[in-house]
């Protein structure tokens, strides 16, 4: 069953209930100031950093889900609504949110009166503003009062929602005309604090939060909407809330508008005050007056529509296939910016409290993020690799306001070097600015230890090469990229972490997949190496040393083993009783071209379709793990079915989708690709649970109870992935050094596509025509006209090429 359905015009999702199967949410902001808002205007706002500087409260597993947000009451003569139906749950006549892109328009109407709220970021601002039109539909005149509600956060999330024996002595506000000012610890070392304010002045406001709903009372039934009246409470302590009461009249067919602006204000410190305890207003008021008109705030919505129009054209597909070009022109691509800014911090899965950006996820992040903002790939390249350490390894995470490593985590995830060098690579080969390499990047952000980005690479490539098993395969120290293969962890403690615990340094453990991750990218390293007229010699070595060791130590007869042990067993091999294939060395083998020509690979292609294939997609691994190893760790603690123990973990279904390209597989590719394309599973929503139009991390695998189920959208490396592998390996449109290199796979069915690219600035459009029906297999290219062999260079400012297959 379907919720709603995709308006592709408007590049919006429309959803046409509220009671949608979980919250539905979207991502308002782009750059500094980020809002989730869900279909029913739950969830909260933050500046940065979604643990440090949180401007809006928001409880996580809450009972009912999603309450607490930027909610508007409506008292029409008693009777009491809200436009987005939570959290009073009244039954409206129409219902309708739209979540387009970087806004969300939510639209109702009861008994006469209709209301149309717009929520978003404006560009370069740091704020929400959001505006409630309400209209007069009854043929008589209607007075009623219109309610603002918003709950602050006391800033840090964390804090906020444990410290209570002093949090509830801390809270402080200020009322200014129409706008309500959140100065909690302002007074001490804060130099910044949060403003609820409205263009117009009110007929009353609150700030406390029992004084609006009561102790007793829930988001539901406020006292103050129930008795149609606003208390005019100065929180002090307790819980500051910010609520606005407008008295309005409206005759028939009459609309009017109030906007009102969530937002973030900082001072210098010796500015903080204008008199004693009265706080410096001026940046408040320079927002206040962006957004004073309904003509401003039209200017600043079209202003987004035509900063994400700029985005989107950079890489636009025709298809005839209407779901694959929405997800390719729109979703996949919308999603890939929410990861970037995100990383794995804030979603309704992750709470903005854990998490801050990780190395191995933002490297992975920038690959379908590149060709639409290159210069903040560049310089998030730069950060990440500042929280390197000299050796080569790395901060598994670093923290998006400070920058520096989070030492909580540490490092040990032997993985997380590699990555940087994919990303590196990513980035040039879209932009062709070799320059960074010479970029001067810190080690552990110590400065003095300052040297070429170029020498970080060689440092991520030659700490894999140099810290390896028994088996000559890298050691997986903490955990690889499945950051639940803790095969060092051993532990035996209730709440231990899995991912931070190493009870037996084994220096045995070794992993498949971290050799197959460097098989690919040393390819690239060593080009680089090429290109800046450096040795090659020794970097070929390790890489003809890796590749032997794959060979004879990482094949199991009819796919590629997983791992071994602290003991030296092998994990995802025949010999196993359970976990016998993994899908994640399966993939990246295939992708490093492994055993591409030799019948391996194909092998181990088949035996993911016959023993991890699923409706739904792909698992990680089977059999299921029934019981705990000690000796596996977290992978082994999932209930069968679930996350990493044989859940599908969208995140490498495209790796296996890039390696059936690979093999020129174009129709098994496809298949792969939309067993977990949100747009094709809209039909299924009931079963599926999550957002239709963006990928989720996990799909609860056959062994589940719930097999098919979705979880943990949104923030997931699968965004990325998915547009590589669509957009460079299907669609075939790959960016290398040199160029633009075309080399489609396809199903036989596809009888032909084109694609919009703009490319190092230009604008590129590519003509593929399949009539001859094949999967894979160019048979001629002409650019401009012209026969043309080898990658494609945008010099013009249009290059038009037309691709036949055959
Ligand atoms: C999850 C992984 C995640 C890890 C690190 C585990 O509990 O299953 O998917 O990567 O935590 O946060
Ligand atoms: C989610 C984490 O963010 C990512 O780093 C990890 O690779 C996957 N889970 C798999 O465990």
């Amino acid at each position: 069953m379907k919720y709603g359905y995709f308006d592709d015009n408007t590049r919006e999702y429309v959803i046409t209930r509220p009671d949608t199967p979980y919250p539905w949410i979207n991502y308002l902001g782009s750059e500094d100031f980020f809002g989730l808002f869900s279909n029913t205007a739950g969830g909260y706002c933050f500046y940065k950093d979604a643990r440090l500087l949180r401007l809006t409260r928001y409880r996580y597993n809450n009972v009912p889900t999603d309450a607490g947000g930027r909610y508007f009451y409506i008292n029409d003569d008693g009777d009491v609504w809200n436009p987005s139906w939570q959290p009073c749950r009244k039954k409206l006549e129409r219902f309708e949110c739209r979540h387009g892109l970087g806004y969300s328009k939510i639209s109702s109407s009861r008994n006469g009166l209709k209301a149309d709220h717009i929520a978003f970021v404006p560009l370069g601002e740091t704020c929400e503003v959001h505006r409630i039109v309400m209209e007069n539909t009854a043929n008589a005149t209607k007075a009623f009062s219109l309610f603002s509600f918003v709950e602050f956060c006391l800033w840090n999330a964390n804090d906020d929602s444990q410290n209570f024996q002093r949090n509830l002595s801390i809270g402080e506000v200020e009322i200014d005309g129409g706008a309500i000012y959140h100065k909690t610890e302002y007074r001490e070392r804060r130099n910044h604090y949060a403003m609820f304010a409205a263009n117009r002045k009110p007929d009353g406001f609150d700030t406390d939060r029992e004084s609006f709903i009561g102790l007793y009372d829930g988001f539901h039934e406020p006292k103050a909407v129930l008795e149609d009246r606003s208390q005019n409470s100065i929180a002090a302590g307790w819980s500051p809330i910010g609520s606005h009461r407008f008295a309005l009249t409206l005759k028939p067919g009459e609309k009017t508008s109030i906007v009102f602006i969530l937002g973030y204000c900082e001072n210098p410190n010796d500015e903080k005050y204008t008199a004693l305890h009265i706080i410096n207003k001026a940046p408040a008021k320079r927002l206040q007056e962006k957004f004073q008109t309904d003509a401003q705030v039209d200017a600043a919505l079209e202003k987004l529509a035509v900063y994400w129009e700029g985005l989107l054209c950079r890489f636009r597909v025709k298809s005839g296939e209407d779901k694959l070009d929405r997800m390719v022109n729109i979703w996949n691509q919308y999603q890939c910016m929410v990861t970037f800014n995100m990383s794995r911090s804030a979603s309704y899965f992750e709470s903005g409290i854990g998490r801050g950006m990780g190395f191995r996820d933002s490297n992975q992040d920038l690959l379908g993020f590149v060709h639409l903002v290159p210069a903040r790939a560049r310089a998030r390249i730069l950060d990440i690799a500042a929280t390197q350490f000299p050796d080569g390894s790395a901060y598994h995470q670093y923290q998006p306001l400070t920058k520096k490593g989070n030492s909580d985590v540490g490092s040990g995830f032997n993985d997380d070097p590699l990555w940087l060098i994919t990303g590196v690579s990513a980035y040039i080969k879209e932009t062709g600015d070799f320059s960074i390499l010479d970029e001067t990047v810190p080690f552990d952000n110590e400065e003095g230890s300052e040297a070429p980005l170029f020498e970080h690479l060689r440092r991520s490539f030659n700490y894999t090469a140099t810290h390896k098993g028994p088996h000559g395969l890298p050691l997986i120290g903490r955990a690889d990229w499945n950051d639940c293969l803790n095969l060092n962890c051993f532990s035996e403690t209730p709440g231990e972490s899995f991912q931070t615990t190493a009870n037996f340094e084994s220096g045995v453990a070794e992993s498949v997949l971290i050799a197959a991750i460097f098989l690919y990218t040393a390819p690239d390293f060593i080009e680089l190496c090429r290109r800046r007229g450096e040795d090659t010699s020794e970097a070929e070595q390790s890489f003809a040393d890796m590749k032997r060791a794959v060979d004879e130590h990482g094949w199991d007869g009819d796919w590629f083993l997983r791992a071994y042990d602290a003991y030296g067993k092998k994990i995802g091999s025949s010999e196993c009783e359970e976990g016998q294939i993994f899908i994640e060395p399966q993939g990246f083998c295939v992708m490093a071209k492994v055993g591409t020509d030799d019948g391996r690979a194909l092998k181990a292609l088949d035996s993911v379709r016959e023993r991890l294939d699923t409706e739904y997609g792909v698992m990680l691994q089977q059999p299921a793990y029934q019981t705990y190893y000690l000796t596996l760790g977290e992978v082994s603690s999932y209930p069968p079915g679930y996350k990493e123990n044989a859940g599908i973990f969208c995140h490498n279904n495209p790796w296996i989708s890039i390696a059936e390209c690979e093999m020129g597989r174009g129709t098994r590719a496809f298949e792969v690709y939309r067993k977990i394309c949100p747009a094709y599973l809209e039909e299924i929503s009931d079963l599926h649970r999550t957002e239709p139009y963006v990928y989720s991390q996990m799909v609860a695998g056959r062994d589940a109870a719930r097999h098919g189920e979705a979880k943990n959208s949104w923030l997931t490396g699968t965004a990325a992935w998915t547009f590589v592998n669509v957009s460079q390996h299907i669609l075939g449109i790959k960016p290398g050094f040199d160029g633009l290199v075309i080399d489609p796979c396809i199903p036989a069915a596809l009888k032909g596509f084109s694609v919009e690219r703009i490319y190092r600035g230009k604008r590129v459009v590519i003509h593929v025509d399949n009539s001859a029906g094949v999967e894979k297999g160019v048979k001629s290219i002409t650019v401009n006209g012209k026969p043309h062999s080898g990658p494609v260079t945008s010099e013009g400012e249009l290059t038009t090429v037309n691709v036949v297959l055959g």
